[in-house]
């Protein structure tokens, strides 16, 4: 197994990221890849066709690759509706937030890009952690309800990830958005995030899937040689809402297709954690053993309890070599 020298600082991460031109994403999604992506990216394939982005999720890892063509796709509708809006608001970035400024105001929720008032700075004298849940609860919760009436509007979906709890996205049986308010708000990282993210759209060759299945996916692709696949499925043995979806039926389903796609010449690179908290992910150890594997340094955070897992091995497996000319 090849290693990546790498520091485990997260700060560190940071600054080789931003040194690297990484950007983050706008919907700061749970499980993203924005720290890892620089290691990642000295690994995929030089001169891709086209890109997939087969679970993209927030899209840390397309916003942050070079092809001719990007396609992304995630099985939840939501994500996708969300990039949708976004990139469709890609060509006047500055009046899209302009837009959601008012929108903020309007609701009375905290807006520390533009500076913090007593009332917060009050706050944080006993709320020292939970300041914003405390000043934006009501109003969070006023938006909330607004968007339960109408779910069309994606402008207060994308408020609610921007507020609610951990930036996640997670609707209820009845398909009403149910997350708690959380202690974050609209601050500069929000804009910057945005502003990239427009400017990459706006350069970039960019489609979006009709949000499928991975498999219906792949198999409504028109692969070619020189194209390039890129799988971050949940991971088997760590937590996230978005692992409901994912068991040993869909690690199975996943590795037959990824061998499948060899079979083909189809290049693909795809994540995943071999160990995490005791667990050991027997699939996927045994079935790796037939590709490339390569160490990723990183520091995975439970969103449960926010410390950092030392027991963890996150992986790159590929079934193409990275040298100056791939095999
Ligand atoms: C680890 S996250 C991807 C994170 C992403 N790479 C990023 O940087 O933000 C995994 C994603 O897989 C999606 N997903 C789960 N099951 C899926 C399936 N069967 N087909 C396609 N996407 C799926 C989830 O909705 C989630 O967004």
């Amino acid at each position: 197994m090849q290693t990546i020298p790498f520091s485990t600082e997260g700060h560190e991460v940071k600054e080789s990221s931003a040194k690297k031109n990484i950007v983050r994403s706008p919907l700061f999604y749970v499980g993203d890849k924005y720290k890892l992506m620089d290691q990642l990216k000295s690994l995929f394939p030089e001169n891709i066709k086209t890109y997939y982005d087969v679970f993209c999720g927030g899209g840390s890892a397309s916003i942050n690759v070079e092809a001719e063509k990007i396609i992304m796709n995630d099985v939840n509708p939501k994500v996708i509706e969300l990039h949708e809006y976004l990139q469709g608001n890609s060509e006047d970035i500055e009046a899209f937030i302009e837009k959601m400024y008012e929108i903020i105001i309007n609701y009375g929720l905290s807006l520390s890009e533009k500076g913090i008032d007593l009332e917060i700075e009050s706050l944080k004298q006993v709320y020292v952690k939970t300041y914003f849940s405390k000043y934006n609860k009501e109003p969070y919760l006023k938006l909330r309800e607004d968007y339960n009436n109408d779910q069309s509007n994606t402008e207060l979906l994308y408020l609610l990830l921007i507020y609610g709890f951990n930036h996640m996205i997670r609707f209820n049986g009845k398909g009403k958005f149910n997350l708690p308010v959380g202690n974050v708000d609209w601050n500069k990282n929000v804009t910057n995030a945005l502003k990239n993210y427009a400017s990459w759209y706006n350069q970039n060759n960019v489609e979006l899937s009709p949000s499928l299945d991975f498999e219906d996916f792949i198999k409504s692709s028109p692969l070619e040689k020189g194209d390039f696949l890129y799988f971050d499925p949940p991971y088997l043995i760590t937590f996230s809402d978005y692992n409901k979806l994912w068991g040993e039926k869909e690690e199975k389903r996943l590795y037959n297709l990824l061998d499948s796609l060899s079979e083909q010449g189809i290049h693909w690179g795809l994540s995943n954690m071999l160990f995490h908290k005791g667990k050991q992910n027997e699939i996927l150890l045994n079935w790796a053993k037939s590709y490339h594997e390569y160490q990723i340094e990183s520091n995975y955070i439970s969103r449960f309890d926010n410390t950092i897992k030392k027991d963890s091995k996150e992986i790159y497996v590929t079934n193409y070599k990275k040298t100056n000319k791939e095999e």
